[in-house]
């Protein structure tokens, strides 16, 4: 049997997904051969693809870690969480402090599947499915009430999650949904695919290529502008240094070194708390 026939219930092995493609990025075996087909396409005109997958993982790893040390965060929504993969948000809290709770959401079913086993194994995380578009479907289910006391300050990671809404489906609106559901002293991280315009028309220009394949292929992918992209923290107050290009997000010493090449200018972070 291939690995395809063997796939989960409800999942589409004939079309890639947004969560099968970075899985192949991140160097994972959670994806099928259209999803590497899909992610070889952008890979041909961005070969350095997988240095800003690993760089997204390190900006969520730097940011949990500050929430749990420093800024004595012990629960998170990670919503848009993607496939088990090394260093799970529940992991890198747990090595700070192992009561952490952790929701993982994601509307893709393998995640689901995949998670049940990784992600929801232990009584401190669960794992739902569920769609970022349609807040109240996460705010109000009973398993993310269960584990999440809502008069708390949350962390709320909508980590390379809001480029795969479009224009039209408003992600400044639905980030604000987030916003305005957790308490004073939460916080929002983001990391967001940009498009640096003119500042880098090289790196710009081969951005635009991809999203054209993103869009092709999975039907999904915005490269945005760094205004809009700070715009989705609101009137949260940015950490310094604000929204920038992963690695520069507070580097730390076990971190990849890294590259200034072509993606390097186009995946973008911030972490903001709510005053
Ligand atoms: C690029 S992965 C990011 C994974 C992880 N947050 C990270 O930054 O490493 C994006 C994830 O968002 C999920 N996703 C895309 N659109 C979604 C939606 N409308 N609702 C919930 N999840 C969604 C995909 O299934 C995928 O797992």
């Amino acid at each position: 049997m291939s690995i395809e026939e063997r796939a989960p219930v409800g999942v589409d092995t004939t079309r890639p997904s947004v969560a099968r493609v970075y899985d192949y990025m991140l160097g994972g075996k959670d994806n099928f051969a259209v999803d590497r087909q899909a992610g070889q396409m952008a890979l041909q005109i961005t070969p350095d693809g997988p240095l800003a997958a690993r760089a997204n993982r390190g900006f969520l790893r730097r940011a949990v870690r500050h929430l749990v040390a420093e800024a004595g965060i012990r629960q998170f929504l990670d919503i848009g969480s993607g496939l088990p993969t090394q260093g799970n948000v529940h992991e890198i809290a747990h090595e700070i402090d192992p009561q952490t709770r952790v929701v993982y959401v994601d509307s893709d079913p393998m995640v689901l599947a995949h998670g049940r086993a990784l992600l929801a194994s232990s009584p401190m995380t669960t794992v739902i499915q569920a769609d970022v578009r349609h807040p109240e479907q996460i705010l109000d289910n009973p398993e993310v009430r269960s584990m999440i006391d809502f008069t708390q300050p949350v962390g709320v990671l909508l980590l390379g999650i809001l480029h795969h809404l479009a224009d039209d489906e408003d992600p400044g609106a639905v980030a604000a949904v987030y916003r305005a559901a957790v308490p004073s002293g939460s916080y929002l991280a983001i990391s967001h695919f940009h498009d640096p315009g003119d500042a880098h028309p090289d790196a710009s220009k081969k951005a635009l290529m991809v999203e054209k394949i993103f869009n092709q292929t999975m039907g999904t992918g915005r490269w945005r502008r760094h205004d809009e992209i700070v715009g989705y923290f609101g009137d949260f107050e940015l950490l310094e240094p604000g929204v920038t290009a992963l690695p520069d997000w507070r580097p730390a010493p076990d971190d990849e070194p890294s590259e200034q090449t072509d993606t390097y200018y186009t995946f973008v972070g911030g972490l903001a708390r709510k005053p």
